[in-house]
């Protein structure tokens, strides 16, 4: 009788202790893919084990444009969610709006300048305050491929150059297989343009065109070159592509419909979740071109400042949480992404990711690593819009003469 009176006390204290400062997290995010939804389904139970309510507040999407309208208007409707999927220099246009939780405190408590590159603190950091944690490193710079549908085309390997790659593309075409898998949105259509400048180009001239928006580079020959490569591109997608979900593409070449898939390495979370296995039944490569060279997406989470005291609790601990190596590591075992954390155990990680590790630390001493300006890390949110729309209507459209592409790019990139 003591003894199961004494147990009961016990229970009721951990129950007790774990409600104490017990919050809710709404957390918007545009994780709504298969291999995404997994993923984040971890932070979720991360945060309830903590005690704290998930209220989850996913915009489906991919690459966020409208999770980001969505939030606009709830900011603005003075309603803004505890945590916000927002990343690279959109973290500092909502930190001057004065919206934004300072998370020094955490950041401090749990050593994040010790534990992170200097480049990806700086980014979530706004006047030297932490206003946003990140989550990985996304590669984007990948051409998936599907191992049997190459073998089938008599493709022997991963077109390294954007000749031997239309080369590979004509015998899968002749096989009667799809050589690009793509979905025609702008975010992807976009995606595809930095990988197709960066091969074209090189890091120095992505740099100077698509992150300096030198109007000198934008406006050149190898740009030239480039817009004619990425309309070369184009011919080798299926009809259907007009509106496609990325996952859906990537199912294509999961499902040996097609044999190529140009993507960032979210895209191996679908393969991931299907089973598929790195180097038997998909290969990932650089696109084209680009073996020397990192596009780099760091995913980030921004918090909102909240008056209650349970609320700003659960901010801090899913801010410790994403940094922590119990996440970091899961989160990217099934996102496709490596551990934006240093000094992570990589054992468990496939070779994909391995290779990704390893290029992310070269490029950054070779001057290769450049960020993504498809996925918001290397011009201000309204350069970019403007950018990738004048991309998307080069790409839908074969009478804009390439000419003419290249001067509303370069005029896009001029008035943001
Ligand atoms: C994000 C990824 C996401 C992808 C597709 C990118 O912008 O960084 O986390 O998986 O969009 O939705």
């Amino acid at each position: 009788m003591l003894k199961l009176s004494k147990l009961a006390t016990a229970v009721a204290l951990v129950v007790a202790g774990s409600a104490a400062g017990a919050g809710e997290v709404e957390v918007l995010h545009w994780w709504t893919s298969g291999g995404e939804a997994k993923s984040v389904g971890e932070l979720k139970s991360i945060m309830q084990g903590k005690g704290h309510t998930w209220k989850d507040f996913a915009v489906a999407g991919g690459g966020g444009d409208n999770a980001m309208t969505v939030l606009k208007s709830r900011v603005v409707a003075g309603n803004p969610p505890a945590a916000a999927q927002i990343k690279g220099p959109a973290i500092q246009e909502w930190a001057s709006e004065g919206v934004l939780a300072d998370l020094t405190p955490v950041a401090t408590t749990e050593k994040w300048d010790s534990l992170l590159p200097g480049v990806v603190a700086n980014v979530m950091k706004y006047k030297g305050k932490y206003v946003a944690a990140p989550v990985n490193v996304h590669r984007v710079n990948w051409m998936w491929a599907n191992a049997a549908v190459l073998k089938k085309a008599g493709v022997a390997s991963a077109p390294k150059t954007w000749d031997e790659f239309f080369a590979a593309a004509d015998k899968v075409k002749k096989a009667g297989l799809i050589a690009v898998a793509h979905g025609g949105q702008n975010w992807q259509d976009f995606t595809t343009f930095e990988s197709v400048v960066l091969g074209v180009g090189g890091a120095k001239f992505y740099n100077d065109a698509l992150v300096k928006l030198d109007q000198k580079a934008l406006t050149s020959a190898t740009m030239t070159k480039a817009l004619e490569t990425f309309r070369k591109v184009k011919a080798y997608t299926d009809p259907a592509a007009p509106g496609r979900d990325w996952n859906l593409a990537t199912a294509m070449v999961i499902q040996e419909k097609a044999a190529f898939q140009f993507m960032g390495d979210w895209a191996k979370g679908e393969f991931t979740a299907a089973g598929k296995v790195p180097g038997k039944d998909y290969i990932c490569a650089a696109a084209p071109g680009t073996a020397n060279a990192y596009t780099f997406n760091i995913d980030s989470f921004a918090m909102f400042r909240l008056k209650d005291a349970n609320a700003q609790k659960a901010q801090g601990d899913l801010a410790a949480a994403i940094m922590g190596t119990q996440f970091q590591e899961i989160f990217n075992l099934n996102k496709g992404s490596i551990p934006v954390r240093l000094n992570m155990d990589m054992a468990k990680f496939d070779d994909c990711a391995k290779l990704s590790a390893k290029d992310f630390v070269g490029t950054a001493k070779s001057g290769g690593l450049v960020p993504s300006i498809a996925h918001q890390m290397a011009v201000n949110p309204a350069a970019q819009g403007a950018i990738q729309d004048a991309v998307s209507q080069f790409w839908n459209d074969d009478k804009v003469s390439v000419a003419d592409g290249v001067k509303s790019i370069a005029k896009a990139a001029a008035t943001k």
